[in-house]
């Protein structure tokens, strides 16, 4: 626990955000293994290899310095892997806990990344900039080198308040919540969360790590214990929860995690699943799971609008690992950002980083260079848009609906935007087509943001995809709409009522990545002047 004069300290001298849900719902968020996003100055850069499960020596100093290569992005808020002190014996048989998730006692720092000074500074420097600091937490369970361990130094340490060991049934709710995550080598016992010791506890700690480090949000580790310990627990928070609820595209069995009775959001797994499976090259490309997804989700989450959309993670293999197309990676997130939830990236997806699962997708940062890749640009227009929109125009409570599906396709819309993705990849193909069906009227002048193509609505508002320059996504949006935003050329808004915000962070979007001069989006891929449509060039 904390000592008392600390948090009180805190509070007197920087601005509690405490963001709520809806504070969280217009943010975009990057995902960091601390250990892994950046070195500090005249470190060897050469020295990481995921496979050798150690540290490489990534602080919470070295997040702080390089925020501008997220900002930059156009993201709005990061999620840090966990802050707390680990297990600190002998290396275990899966190494050394470099990630950051291997609990001891969460009441104190984990020295490894920095000091609680170090903590503080990376918090205020991102408030500064306007962004959200959302921290991991493992509230589920410790970790053990056996199955019967001396809890002497943890903060839980009487092994009453634990589960009694077995393995988890994945399936069974009440295996999933009361059994040991991890396996004989290195366990992970499992917190009787039911037990109100562990209870208030948990609670006094969550309230006072959130106080003292100025944290926005939180996202929790295997949230599946029994879900009523989540709301007084995110109470004592006083700030968003979101959470991981293992799944595959049973949406069931994770959206029974969102909501009053549990948690504000949860960790989208279902969509992740048919996103794989519709856009995996090759793979099933099944578009009917994908739509079927989009459909009931809006039917079975209290809110998809608080949803955490993601590619990849570090529990799973990179995009790039299942999926070598880049094509594929950038249909996926065009719909990760344009459907409804909060975009969630992981880092290096924007270097197009293919390690296969743990260890290997916990890659280090830096042999990247922290070049500007299309995918970055990609990512840093796709936020600009969501940032603009959700500023200005209730985008972000708009429910997503599918208006086509085609069997290497489908076009979505959410508000006035209109997402067209494919699964063929990046070889071109002169028959393929996607014509999708819109409401708006024949000749309406539309932008395609990745382009900045100038594309009009075509007789009974059709509009039409070609894909003789390969499969890339298409994003319009009627060009109107655009008006403030400072994308593709349209005027920014005037700073007077915003101080300039918005116009600071669209024009560092944009100078950062000019699609018009992407070789992978100078192709054409227009409306198609075939019976049905009208053709406009505007630029
Ligand atoms: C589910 O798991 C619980 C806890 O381990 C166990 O008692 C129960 O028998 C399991 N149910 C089934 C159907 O296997
Ligand atoms: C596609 O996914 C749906 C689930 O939405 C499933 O019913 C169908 O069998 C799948 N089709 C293929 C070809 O895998
Ligand atoms: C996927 O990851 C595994 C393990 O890192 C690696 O051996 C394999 O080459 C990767 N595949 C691709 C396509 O990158
Ligand atoms: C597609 O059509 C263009 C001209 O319309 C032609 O130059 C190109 O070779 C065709 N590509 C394929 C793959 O058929
Ligand atoms: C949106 O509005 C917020 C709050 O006024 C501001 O900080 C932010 O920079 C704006 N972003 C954009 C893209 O307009």
């Amino acid at each position: 626990m904390f000592s008392l004069a600390l948090p009180l300290l805190s509070l007197y001298l920087s601005p509690a955000l405490a963001a709520t849900a809806e504070q969280w719902r217009s943010r975009s968020i990057y995902q960091i293994i601390t250990d892994r996003f950046a070195l500090p100055q005249g470190a060897d850069l050469n020295a990481c290899d995921p496979g050798k499960q150690t540290w490489c020596g990534g602080t919470w100093n070295t997040i702080r310095e390089n925020l501008d290569y997220v900002q930059n992005a156009g993201f709005t808020a990061i999620w840090i892997s966990p802050v707390n002190q680990n297990y600190e014996g002998p290396r275990s048989a899966y190494g050394d806990p470099y990630h950051g998730y291997w609990m001891a006692d969460v009441s104190k720092l984990n020295d490894r990344f920095g000091t609680a000074d170090d903590l503080k500074a990376l918090s205020a420097e991102l408030h500064k900039r306007d962004m959200y600091l959302m921290v991991d937490v493992v509230v589920n369970n410790v970790m053990a080198t056996s199955l019967s361990p001396d809890y002497s130094t943890y903060m839980f340490k009487d092994s009453s308040m634990y589960h009694p060991y077995c393995p988890i049934q994945w399936g069974n709710t009440t295996s999933e919540q009361h059994c040991w995550l991890g396996d004989e080598k290195v366990p992970l016992p499992d917190l009787d969360t039911t037990n109100p010791t562990v209870i208030s506890q948990y609670g006094d700690w969550i309230q006072d790590l959130v106080k003292e480090y100025d944290i926005d949000g939180l996202r929790i580790d295997g949230a599946h214990v029994q879900m009523d310990f989540w709301p007084g627990f995110c109470a004592k928070a006083g700030v968003f929860c979101m959470g991981e609820v293992f799944g595959g595209i049973d949406i069931d069995a994770v959206s029974m995690y969102q909501g009053p009775q549990s948690l504000d959001s949860v960790l989208n797994y279902p969509l992740y699943t048919a996103l794989v499976s519709a856009f995996q090259i090759p793979g099933p490309g099944n578009m009917t799971a994908l739509a079927d997804v989009i459909e009931a989700s809006k039917s079975k989450y209290t809110d998809t609008g608080l949803l955490g959309n993601f590619l990849e993670n570090q529990d799973l293999p990179r995009w790039h690992n299942l999926s070598v197309d880049p094509q594929s990676m950038y249909n996926a997130m065009t719909v990760n950002f344009m459907t409804d939830g909060i975009p969630v990236v992981y880092y290096g997806q924007e270097q197009l980083f293919s390690g296969g699962g743990d260890p290997y997708n916990r890659e280090a940062l830096w042999p990247s260079s922290y070049e500007k890749t299309y995918a970055y640009g990609l990512m840093s227009t796709l936020n600009q848009l969501r940032n603009f929109l959700a500023n200005t125009t209730d985008w972000l409570k708009q429910e997503t609906n599918v208006l086509t599906t085609s069997p290497y396709g489908m076009g979505i819309m959410k508000g006035s935007v209109i997402s067209i993705v494919t699964n063929i990849g990046s070889p071109p193909q002169n028959g393929t087509h996607i014509a999708v069906a819109t409401p708006f009227d024949p000749s309406t002048p539309m932008t395609n943001i990745l382009t900045c193509q100038q594309w009009a609505v075509g007789s009974q508002g059709m509009v039409e995809a070609q894909y003789t320059a390969g499969g890339v996504p298409v994003i319009i949006i009627p060009s109107d709409h655009l008006a403030g935003s400072g994308i593709c050329g349209a005027a920014l808004a005037t700073t007077a009522a915003n101080g300039g915000k918005a116009d600071k962070l669209s024009s560092s979007a944009s100078s950062s990545f000019d699609p018009r001069q992407s070789p992978l989006l100078s192709i054409t891929l227009h409306v198609l002047s075939c019976s049905l449509m009208a053709l406009f060039f505007f630029v």
